[in-house]
């Protein structure tokens, strides 16, 4: 991980075979010093005491930061385990990291493919990217057709599950193909988390993702964050950071660390309750477009069950109508009409409103959270029978 930059001590080995929330809870912990807290507070500064000539760990509060050097830690040791080559970058959003990676790999005159049913901020990158001379292509992420539009590219980018649309590509065969012409491979992992899947071990350069969602889960924090393992490129992403500036506070990646120690607990108990409400949607008649990729019959299904480990928390489907899909939001209790995923609290909202995904006016997001399983579903089947035209 990022050890060598950090001269912080590593807490105490896991046992071999350690579990998932094992992990979690002690994810990037440091060695236990007396009379310390065992995961230390935040530290605010802009600047540390630095005579002579200026050598790290810590420098300058832009560069680098005991805080995030924790979390990268933690969030490495998820994404990453046991691949010691790998290094992790927060950043202070998603979107922060996603620039970091396209913006420090490509050059004028580069291929890019990005999918075209991704996260709706992309084609305002496509713009950008553009702007720099940088060709753009895109496909969608189902059936793997971003092959199609590989040749001579320079980076290929999946989004797997793709949002809001929740199709999967298969990640190993892409990567496959993008390494043979000798393209690099980026993971946005947002959908899935570490604990679903692990884009390195599938093969991509880099696993990328908004730590705003399920990672840290509450629903207030905005961050980021690049796992790769090529050191060339790594350095680069952090070179973007420092230039661009994009840094998460103090403040906000301890509360990451803090969170992620309940990730297990929080992913396990609202991927099942996704599951249990994709269920009882498929019953209803008035649901169309149903999506969740830990359905069996879910078109994405087999691909999806081959790579993740879970599934998510996000489900998708379609009412008939605009007026009925917010006559149906207007009826839930338990939900928040809200943008976003991955919180403890459930989200939903009509995805439509924006503008920016090509989806059915009726078209609803869902957002699973920590409620009690049946209280979620029965007031999602309540909501929808009374919204019926
Ligand atoms: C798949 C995906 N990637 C990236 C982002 C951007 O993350 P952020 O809002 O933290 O910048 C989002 C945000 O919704 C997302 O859904």
């Amino acid at each position: 991980m990022n050890d060598s930059t950090t001269g912080a001590d590593h807490g105490p080995a896991l046992p071999d075979g350690a579990g998932d929330g094992t992990r979690a809870v002690r994810a990037g912990l440091p060695e236990p010093v007396k009379h310390e807290p065992t995961l230390p507070g935040p530290v605010f500064a802009a600047h540390f005491h630095l005579p002579g000539d200026p050598t790290g760990p810590y420098t300058y509060g832009r560069d680098e930061n005991p805080t995030w050097t924790l979390l990268e830690r933690a969030i490495g040791e998820l994404e990453a385990p046991g691949q010691d080559d790998a290094e992790t970058l927060v950043f202070a959003s998603g979107m922060a990291a996603i620039s970091s990676v396209l913006f420090s790999q490509l050059r004028a005159g580069d291929a890019v493919v990005l999918p075209n049913d991704g996260y709706q901020a992309l084609p305002l990158v496509r713009a950008q990217l553009e702007t720099y001379g940088i060709e753009v292509r895109t496909a969608p992420t189902g059936g793997d057709a971003q092959l199609d539009v590989l040749d001579g590219a320079r980076l290929l980018w999946i989004e797997t599950p793709s949002n809001p649309g929740l199709d999967v590509c298969d990640v190993r065969r892409l990567a496959e193909a993008a390494h043979a012409q000798g393209a690099l491979v980026a993971v946005d992992n947002t959908l899935a988390t570490p604990l679903g899947q692990r884009p390195l071990e599938l093969g991509a350069d880099f696993a990328v993702a908004s730590g705003t969602k399920q990672l840290t889960g509450h629903g207030d924090v905005l961050l980021g964050y690049v796992t790769g393992r090529n050191a060339e490129a790594m350095a680069a992403v952090r070179r973007w950071r420092k230039i661009a500036g994009a840094i998460p506070g103090p403040m906000e990646a301890w509360l990451a660390h803090r969170s992620i120690a309940t990730l297990q607990l929080r992913v396990d108990r609202q991927n099942a309750t996704a599951l249990a409400l994709a269920q009882a949607l498929r019953e209803r008649p008035e649901v169309t477009g149903l999506r969740y990729p830990g359905l069996p019959d879910d078109p994405s299904h087999k691909i999806a069950s081959q790579q993740m480990r879970r599934y998510g928390c996000v489900v998708s489907f379609t009412l008939p109508t605009r007026a009925h899909a917010d006559r149906f939001l207007d009826a839930l209790r338990l939900v928040d009409d809200a943008t976003s995923f991955g919180g403890v609290r459930s989200t939903v909202e009509r995805r439509g409103r924006w503008g920016g995904d090509a989806v059915p006016e009726g078209f609803i997001r869902f957002s699973v959270g920590a409620e009690d399983p049946e209280d979620l579903v029965a007031d999602v089947l309540r909501a929808l029978a009374g919204s019926a035209a």
